[in-house]
């Protein structure tokens, strides 16, 4: 029965890739999907990883099934890296941590658990927001409604309409917050919103759900949680999606987590326990190789530290080019003030570049960006600015 069935469209940012990889222009340039690449346009082993494979290699004697909640070892090390270890989220024992596959796996087991706590459970998602939140929570049965949050006209935080808007969210509903490089604008709310968002969303009975994809890659790891934790208040509930794709640039290991703050220790075990009997019914138990690698590296004070210098070389490339983006349309004479891609954080640049134009320089000039107009600048380097500078001035 399956030529009854339409065909279903190609996925807005992997099917892009789709299309990039059957285009034969030697010079074609793929911004599309969030993956670093180095200055030479490869997506590297960090070599903390490589280290850590080998001494996995030389010690793993099993591939038993590992726990629904993934190893202790990952579990254990992932909770203070997000918190850091004093804070008091972590001390009161009301939080836990579990391995995922990847940060959608986590999205994914938030939403099952949303539904199964409430069958009429409505998430709120930041407009725009990355495509596949819609995709994810909606399969997951939740409705899914938006809150302003860009302003084109100043490529910034949207914060007084967006507070407005979050103010007649009805309580119980739940609200989805990027953590920090916002995906697609690369725009975050300063410490100061964030304590505002807080208070508001805390003050008005509405659940929080943080993901927080790209922890480090903004401006470090401890600095890129200051804003976002705020969210998690005494007494108060929080789930929090993390992902490893970027920070370790584990993306194909798939390996991710979820942490669940509840109001004390008592009620984190029962909110384990549920998310537990939803992962069963879904994947059984995490793949994993890629919690092993980062819970080698956590545990390993040189491979640590070694990873934390990986992940700076990371954060200052995309700055760097997020400088030389700017300065280089300047340079080629596209019309506007471009300044506001150095201050937006994280992978993504929202360029303000239509529909049209976006297929303008897939098709005139085999440079292929997601359809809403954002770039990936990780995948910018010296040798293709120019061209896409170049290109960009074209259909400007
Ligand atoms: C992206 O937004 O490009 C990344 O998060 C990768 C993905 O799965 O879409």
């Amino acid at each position: 029965m399956f030529e009854l069935m339409d065909k279903a469209p190609a996925d807005p940012i992997m099917g892009i890739t789709e299309l990039y990889n059957t285009d034969t222009n030697p010079n074609k340039i793929n911004l599309s999907m969030g993956v670093f690449k180095d200055e030479q346009g490869n997506t590297p082993l960090l070599s903390c990883v490589k280290k850590a494979e080998a001494k996995i290699y030389a010690t793993e004697d099993t591939k038993a099934y590992s726990a629904i909640e993934g190893f202790s070892s990952f579990n254990d090390a992932v909770l203070p890296l997000i918190f850091g270890a004093d804070h008091e989220a972590v001390t009161s024992g009301r939080s836990a941590t579990i391995h995922t596959p990847g940060g959608s796996g986590a999205l994914r087991i938030v939403g099952d658990f949303l539904t199964k706590l409430s069958p009429s459970n409505t998430i709120w998602v930041s407009d725009p927001t990355w495509v596949n939140h819609i995709n994810i929570f909606e399969t997951a049965g939740l409705q899914v409604k938006r809150y302003p949050y860009f302003d084109k006209t100043t490529n910034g935080l949207a914060f007084d309409t967006m507070m407005s808007a979050l103010k007649d969210i009805p309580a119980g509903d739940t609200v989805l917050f990027h953590g920090c490089c916002h995906n697609p604008t690369g725009v975050d709310p300063s410490n100061d919103q964030w304590q505002q968002i807080s208070d508001l969303v805390h003050g008005n009975g509405l659940m929080p759900v943080l993901d927080f994809a790209y922890q480090g890659f903004a401006e470090g790891i401890r600095e890129d949680g200051e804003g976002p934790l705020k969210l998690v208040q005494p007494g108060k509930e929080t789930l929090i999606c993390g992902s490893f794709s970027k920070n370790f640039a584990l993306y194909n290991e798939r390996t991710g987590s979820l942490t669940a703050v509840a109001a004390d220790a008592a009620a984190v075990n029962i909110a384990t326990s549920q998310i537990k009997s939803v992962i069963r019914a879904i994947y059984s138990s995490p793949p994993a190789h890629g919690g092993i690698i980062v819970s080698t590296i956590l545990n390993d004070p040189e491979l640590r530290t070694q990873w934390e210098s990986e992940l700076k070389q990371m954060r200052e490339r995309i700055q760097n080019m997020r400088q030389l983006l700017a300065e280089t349309l300047t340079a080629k004479g596209v019309p506007g003030d471009h300044s506001f891609i150095t201050r937006q954080r994280g992978m993504f640049s929202f360029s303000g570049l239509n529909p049209t134009q976006v297929e303008q320089l897939k098709n005139d000039h085999s440079i292929y960006i997601v359809g809403n107009g954002r770039i990936n600048v990780a995948a910018i380097t010296p040798d293709n600015c120019d061209a896409l500078c170049e290109a960009i001035a074209n259909v400007s």
